[in-house]
């Protein structure tokens, strides 16, 4: 059975990407996205994993919601939305943005994605709309310690150290785990991280995290960083340290897919 709406008879007319290179020249700015919040993602991200991995009704799961990049998206395209963030102010914020509607549902939590507490009153949604599971499931975690969120010690991006914040990932996944349908779809997109004068490859371990958890690898794909905001104003500096010294300036970050089998 197909998961998703792609038009086969028409494919050479679809607006969904199939390459593993996206690059994005510019935030989509349409419609309820307003780009105010550091360490959001581009809609394009959100719209592109909808369109490929469900279909018009199923439900999408995004337990890092920040400021709802993928709520707008999964209400502009039809799915019902749950989504989760340990700040309030953000949920709030998500709440108000949302349309009221009979056709979809859209439910947002405050909560801690790392604990079996949030696991389980998603459950609660999810039997009260009378759903299993959500058949995509969207992470897109602090980087570390790169921008940090809240002062909440939950929050991944107060981890003191590598592992920890991977100890903390692992549990988020396993939420995801329980949450996502068989044959149901997990993207987890993040960036590496520079620390110490040394390249620490963050994508890297969380793919790994979410393959212990049996979770099936079905893509990688590298996302330029154009129009990063904590980079703005600052190429020229980053180049010129990038060539006087022994690496290179960051600017891709990963988007990886798996499929819970
Ligand atoms: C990279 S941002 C997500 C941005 C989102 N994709 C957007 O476009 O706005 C990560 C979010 O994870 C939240 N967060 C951090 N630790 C969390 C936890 N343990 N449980 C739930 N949310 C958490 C932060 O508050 C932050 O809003």
């Amino acid at each position: 059975m197909a998961h998703n709406d792609i038009d086969m008879a028409n494919w050479k007319e679809s607006e969904v990407w199939s390459d593993s290179l996206w690059i994005i020249n510019e935030r989509d700015k349409s419609g309820k996205h307003d780009g105010f919040y550091h360490g959001n993602f581009v809609p394009q991200i959100p719209h592109q994993l909808i369109l490929k991995y469900t279909k018009s009704g199923d439900t999408v799961l995004d337990l890092f919601l920040g400021s709802g990049t993928t709520a707008y998206e999964a209400e502009r395209l039809g799915r019902n939305f749950i989504g989760v963030d340990i700040q309030e102010k953000m949920v709030n914020h998500v709440r108000d943005k949302m349309d009221k509607s009979d056709e979809v549902f859209s439910e947002v939590l405050v909560g801690d994605s790392t604990t079996q507490k949030t696991a389980a009153q998603i459950g609660e949604v999810l039997a009260k709309r009378k759903q299993k599971s959500c058949q995509l499931t969207i992470l897109h975690p602090p980087y570390a310690n790169i921008i940090k969120f809240s002062d909440n010690k939950n929050d991944l991006s107060n981890a003191t150290s590598l592992s920890e914040f991977l100890v903390m990932l692992r549990k988020v996944v396993k939420n995801a785990r329980s949450l996502t349908a068989e044959n149901g779809y997990l993207a987890i997109v993040i960036g590496d991280v520079y620390k110490n004068s040394e390249w620490v490859p963050l994508g890297f371990y969380c793919m790994h995290e979410a393959q212990k958890q049996g979770f099936k690898l079905k893509s990688i794909v590298v996302k330029n960083m154009a129009g990063n905001r904590a980079k703005q104003g600052q190429e020229s500096i980053w180049r010129y340290r990038s060539l006087a010294n022994d690496y290179y300036v960051f600017k891709h970050e990963y988007i990886f897919i798996f499929k819970k089998i």
